[in-house]
């Protein structure tokens, strides 16, 4: 019984990682596709002159998976509320946070 258990653990590990990966991938199209109007994707530059790059999002210490996933819920005064769908929204946030490894 240990065995299976450890078995079916250590598959679920190895399923679990090239899902993170698609998800970061699904989430740089998001950011392509919705974020890239404002914000630079790959950058820590300004885009416009109020949109820090994503990458410089991502190196804010502040920044979390819980602080991502309520910014983009909520409407600015300075970032218009972007419509995601709950997919897209958990996919750009797991796209941010995996910038943080670029840094
Ligand atoms: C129409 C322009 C626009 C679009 C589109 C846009 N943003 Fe923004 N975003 C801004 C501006 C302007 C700010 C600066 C807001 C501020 O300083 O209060 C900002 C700020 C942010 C911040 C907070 C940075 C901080 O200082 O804490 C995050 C995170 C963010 N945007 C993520 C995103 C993501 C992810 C997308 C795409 C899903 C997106 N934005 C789409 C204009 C935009």
């Amino acid at each position: 019984m240990k065995k299976t258990g450890a078995l079916l653990l250590g598959l679920g590990l190895l399923a679990a990682t090239p899902a993170i990966a698609q998800d970061a991938a699904a989430g740089r199209q998001v950011a392509e596709k919705v974020c890239s109007e404002c914000h630079f994707v790959d950058s820590v530059d300004f885009k416009t002159s109020k949109a820090p790059g994503l990458l410089a999002v991502a190196r804010m210490s502040s920044v979390t998976e819980l602080s991502l996933k309520v910014f983009l819920q909520t409407p600015h005064a300075a970032m218009p509320a972007v419509a995601l769908t709950q997919r897209e929204l958990d996919d750009v946030v797991t796209f941010i946070l995996g910038l943080k490894g670029n840094i």
